[in-house]
């Protein structure tokens, strides 16, 4: 990959993105060939936020690659506040290889990427969550074979995860649906660099407040939950705002048959999503989830390998 770190979809080429799903497969089917690939490489995961699926990924991730990596909670280094960014990152740079970081701000991860020479991978923020729409596109181009002609559906709230897919979507050339409440669409940055990418693989890029317009006859419907993390205090307000998406039969029925539910997790039953919904054979929950695991060593293997 040309760029030293992995912070948004936007920022790799389409070949890139091809590049990391054809490694992916093999280090899912061939795990054991890859087992000294990182050897010795440490990676820290910077956590300003609570985490299952990317702690566990990551930490086994680089381990199955030979590797070792280091948790840091929230609690422990407290950045921007017991010390600088620019000071953790200039540290860190000194004794690992790589860092992972989870936080809020979006600006956060670019300052720390600015500060260090080693990679700096986006675990989560605000803003987007890129190994996410990573291992969630892959997992579509395991059901569904490649992604011409699939529409693919976000319904909830237009935020990290919707943008992320929204770049996955241009730089695959899918058409992409957001629907979303009055007030919660994706950003109009985000919604425009994507439409930039988009002209380049023909992905049409749409977003409506109409949850039934946009799952009409949908390859994939995928939600995500209503507050989100940092968000727990508007819990209660956004449970009115966003009833009208719920993922439930009588939405996803409007999708074609074979339709694909998905979630990144971790989820709010009976809230965004139905268990008549998330626990049908529609349901590739836990595949998204199983696939952090291997499209994440294929990225750590390609930002790490020359460390
Ligand atoms: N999907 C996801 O990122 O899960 P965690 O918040 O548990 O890491
Ligand atoms: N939008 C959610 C995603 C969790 C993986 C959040 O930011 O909390």
């Amino acid at each position: 990959m040309r760029n030293k770190d992995f912070i948004s979809i936007h920022d790799l080429t389409v070949e890139e993105v091809y590049q990391i799903f054809e490694l992916t497969k093999e280090m899912k089917a061939n795990p054991q060939k890859f087992s000294k690939s990182l050897e010795g490489k440490i990676l820290a995961l910077i956590f300003e936020k609570p985490s299952l699926r990317t702690r566990v990924s990551f930490e086994v991730g680089i381990r199955q690659l030979g590797g070792d990596a280091i948790y840091l909670a929230p609690s422990d280094i407290q950045m921007g506040k017991r010390e600088s960014v620019y000071d953790v990152g200039k540290t860190l740079e000194r004794m690992v290889d790589g860092i992972m970081i989870r936080t809020f701000g979006h600006d956060i991860v670019l300052e720390l990427a600015k500060a260090v020479r080693i990679p700096v991978i986006n675990g989560l923020t605000d803003l987007l969550h890129p190994c996410q729409a990573m291992a969630d596109y892959f997992t579509i181009l395991e059901k569904k074979g490649d992604f011409k002609n699939l529409k693919v559906v976000f319904v909830g709230d237009g935020n990290n995860v919707c943008h992320s897919l929204m770049f996955g979507a241009a730089k695959l050339g899918v058409n992409f649906w957001a629907a979303t409440p009055k007030g919660y669409e994706p950003k109009k940055e985000i919604y425009e660099l994507a439409i930039e990418d988009a002209k380049q693989t023909g992905a049409k890029i749409n977003i409506t407040n109409n949850p039934e317009e946009a799952v009409k006859d949908a390859d994939v419907v995928y939600t995500d939950v209503w507050a989100s993390m940092g968000q727990e205090s508007e819990a209660e307000i956004r449970k009115k705002i966003f009833q009208p998406y719920q993922v439930n039969k009588k939405l996803f029925s409007l999708a074609k048959p074979d339709a694909l539910f998905m979630h990144c997790l971790p989820a709010h039953r009976g809230e965004e999503v139905t268990n008549d919904v998330i626990d049908s054979s529609n349901s590739v929950v836990f595949d998204e989830a199983e696939n952090r695991l291997h499209v994440q060593k294929a990225i750590m293997y390609e930002l790490m390998k020359n460390q």
